[in-house]
C-alpha cells in the first residue's frame, strides 16, 4: 500500500505532540502533507511554535507546518495550561526551531490541498475544529478531496472541561456543528474511548527505555501529563487522547465502533459542548459518523513503543 495523504490538525499540548510523533515515525504509512495548527490547549502562537519543535525532535523538517485561526469561530478562546503547561510542552525541555512556519494560513493549505488533491487527503484533528470549519465555510468544494476525517473529540460519557463536554469541542461547538454536519466521512474518537488507553507507570518506563532523545522528551511530557484527568475521573493511570487517533489509522483493528447519529450541542451553558451520539438513526436525522467506543490500550501502546523506538 502506498503511503495515505495525511495533514494533521493540532494544537500541541503534549497530547498531540505524542500524536505527531507517532505519524512522524510512520513514514512507509503516511505521506504526511502539512501540519496544520490551531488555537487550543494554548494561544496559537505556541502551538505552532510546539509543532516545529515536534518536528525538530523528530528530524522530520521536511513536513511543513502552518498556523492557523488564533481563536474560536464565535466564542473567546478557552486555552488548558493547568494540564499542559504554561509552554504547551510541559515536561519537555525542546529548543526553540529553526525550520520556518509557513507563509500561507492553515485555512488557505486545507483548501489548497483539498482542492488540488489527486488522491482523497486523510484528515485528522486533534484539537479545536476552528480550521476545518472555516476551511468548509469558505470553500464547501474541500469535502471532495477528503477520503476521511478523523476527530479526537467529545465523549459518549463525561466531559472533561465541564461533566458534559470534552475540551476541543467546548472549545468550538460551532465549528465542531459545522464539521459534523458537512456530510463527511467523518470518525470520532471520544474520552469514553481515550480513557482507556492510559499511561500506566511500566508504559512510561518503556519509552523511557527507548534510549533515543524522543523517548526521553516524549516520557518526559508523560510523566506529569493528565493526572488531573485522571483524579477526576478515577482512571488507574492518565489517558492519552491525540495519540488514539494516529493509531486508529494505523491499526484500525485495535478499535470497534458504530455508525451513528452525531450532533452536537451549541446553545445553553450547562451542556454547551455537548456531543450527542444515537446508535439508532433514523430517516430525519441519518447516520454521519463512526463513532469509536472501544480501544485495544496494550496494542495502541505497544505500536506507539515500536514506532517511537524507530526515530
Ligand atoms: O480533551 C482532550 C483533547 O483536548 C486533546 O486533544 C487535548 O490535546 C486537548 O486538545
Ligand atoms: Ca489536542
Amino acid at each position: 500500500m502506498p503511503p495515505r495523504p495525511l495533514i494533521i490538525d493540532c494544537d500541541p499540548g503534549v497530547d498531540d505532540a505524542i500524536a505527531l510523533l507517532l505519524a512522524l515515525a510512520s513514514p512507509a504509512d503516511f505521506d504526511l502533507l502539512g501540519i496544520t495548527t490551531v488555537a487550543g490547549n494554548v494561544p496559537l502562537p505556541l502551538t505552532q511554535t510546539n509543532a516545529r519543535r515536534i518536528c525538530h525532535l523528530a528530524q522530520r523538517t521536511d513536513v511543513p507546518v502552518y498556523a492557523g485561526c488564533p481563536r474560536p469561530m464565535l466564542r473567546s478562546l478557552t486555552t488548558a495550561e493547568d494540564i499542559h503547561g504554561p509552554s504547551g510542552l510541559q515536561g519537555a525541555d525542546l529548543p526553540e526551531p529553526t525550520m520556518p512556519l509557513q507563509t500561507q494560513h492553515a485555512v488557505a493549505c486545507l483548501i489548497e490541498q483539498l482542492t488540488t488533491a489527486a488522491t482523497p487527503i486523510t484528515l485528522a484533528t486533534l484539537g479545536p475544529l476552528t480550521n476545518l470549519a472555516v476551511a468548509l465555510i469558505q470553500c464547501p468544494e474541500i469535502a471532495r478531496g477528503i477520503g476521511q476525517v478523523v476527530i479526537m473529540g467529545g465523549s459518549l460519557g463525561a466531559g472533561n472541561i465541564t461533566p458534559a463536554a470534552e475540551f476541543n469541542i467546548y472549545v468550538d461547538p460551532h465549528a465542531a456543528r459545522v464539521v459534523v454536519e458537512a456530510g463527511l466521512p467523518l470518525t470520532m474518537i471520544g474520552l469514553n474511548v481515550t480513557h482507556q488507553v492510559v499511561t500506566t507507570p511500566d508504559r512510561l518506563t518503556a519509552l523511557e527505555n527507548l534510549g533515543n532523545p524522543v523517548g526521553r522528551a516524549a516520557a518526559g511530557m508523560l510523566r506529569h501529563y493528565g493526572q488531573i484527568d485522571c483524579d477526576h475521573h478515577g482512571l488507574a493511570a492518565p489517558p492519552l487522547h491525540d495519540p488514539c487517533v494516529i493509531a486508529y489509522l494505523l491499526r484500525p483493528d485495535l478499535f470497534c465502533g458504530r455508525s451513528m447519529r452525531l450532533d452536537v450541542e451549541t446553545e445553553g451553558s450547562l451542556c454547551l459542548g455537548r456531543t450527542v451520539a444515537n446508535p439508532y438513526p433514523t430517516p430525519t436525522a441519518p447516520a454521519n459518523a463512526t463513532v469509536i467506543e472501544t480501544a485495544d490500550a496494550e496494542g495502541v501502546y505497544g505500536l506507539l513503543i515500536e514506532r517511537l523506538g524507530k526515530l
